[in-house]
């Protein structure tokens, strides 16, 4: 019968198998929990013949790119990568409003990005690449934005659902913290930031968006909520401040609950909290001088703002 440490050594075998002594694989890393479990699994299959690869598009959460450094090669050995094509990323992004148009341009540099970084590994080490880890799940689309690169796919989780994955992933040492985090977008917090993408817009929907996250795990309700997270509007709001009049920008907070993102509930959060978070934003992120909370469900709003 089957069991995850069966599993655990049966794809670490096949896997051994497929890319055999010498073969060389490369995968994307996003800092979620689908291509963590994949890469440490692909790590003990081949140790450090993996090399993953994480992209900073500039829209990543506050810290999000050392955070998930140091997870990955020191508390979980897997050889790792940031390359930070945050300028890249934003100088594309320049003019763009459309949230549709600012996916494809993410898209498409991002593949450019990690063809050029793959190129590179190849270039420096004389070793051919042949592989392409993908995090890919059971009721994944196949394929993702790297299926056309001529490498051949592994797909270690394509047969488990979340819930599998998340009970690999505590298996093989993940932390708790990880392995329960709620999805993010690929696009990040450019489709968070309504309107142009910039720099300093990106800024402070990020540090609100921290503000927000770290008041739900402090409140111990991580867990409850399916997604979180903060999006700046482009608009400005009256206020004022002092004897001041202030014209700023407004933060929306968004939290929902929900089994598999088709429909969505927003989360009840008592009046308190809500309080906490407004001021603790508006206190601590500059350019921001009001906070709303979405009382939307999904239909008809989506979950995302764009
Ligand atoms: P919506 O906004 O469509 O979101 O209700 C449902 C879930 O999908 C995520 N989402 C995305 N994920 N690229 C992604 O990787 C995207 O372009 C994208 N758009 C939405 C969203 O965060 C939520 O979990």
């Amino acid at each position: 019968d089957w069991t995850m440490e069966k599993f655990i050594n049966k794809e670490i075998e096949r896997i051994r198998n497929v890319v055999g002594e010498t073969g060389k694989v490369i995968g994307a890393i996003s800092g979620g929990v689908d291509s963590t479990v994949a890469a440490k699994l692909m790590h003990h299959a081949i140790g450090d013949r993996f090399h993953g690869i994480l992209v900073d598009n500039g829209c990543l959460r506050l810290n999000e790119a050392k955070k998930c450094h140091e997870m990955l090669t020191k508390n979980l050995g897997v050889n790792l990568e940031v390359v930070d094509a945050s300028e890249e990323f934003l100088s594309k992004l320049k003019g763009v409003t459309d949230p549709e148009k600012k996916r494809k341009v993410i898209g498409n540099t991002f593949i450019n990005v990690f063809e050029r970084k793959a190129l590179e590994i190849t270039e420096e080490s004389g070793i051919h690449i042949d592989f392409l880890l993908q995090g890919t799940l059971y009721p994944d689309n196949v394929g993702g934005l790297l299926k056309d690169m001529k490498l051949k796919l592994i797909e270690p989780l394509r047969e488990l659902f979340k819930d599998e994955v998340r009970a690999l992933g505590t298996l093989l040492g993940i932390k708790e913290e990880l392995v329960w985090r709620h999805p993010f977008p690929g696009p990040g917090i450019a489709i968070r930031v309504l309107g142009e993408v910039t720099a300093e817009q990106v800024d402070i929907a990020r540090r609100a968006d921290n503000i927000f996250i770290e008041e739900i795990r402090n409140a111990g309700i991580y867990r409850e909520i399916s997604q979180a997270f903060a999006a700046l509007l482009p608009v400005r709001a009256v206020g004022v401040m002092g004897d001041q009049r202030t014209y700023e920008q407004v933060i929306a907070l968004r939290a929902v609950t929900t089994v598999d993102f088709m429909t969505a509930d927003w989360y009840d959060f008592d009046g308190k909290f809500l309080r906490k978070v407004s001021s603790r934003i508006i206190n601590e992120v500059k350019g921001v001088n009001r906070v709303v909370y979405d009382v939307s469900t999904k239909p008809p709003a989506t979950v995302e703002w764009e």
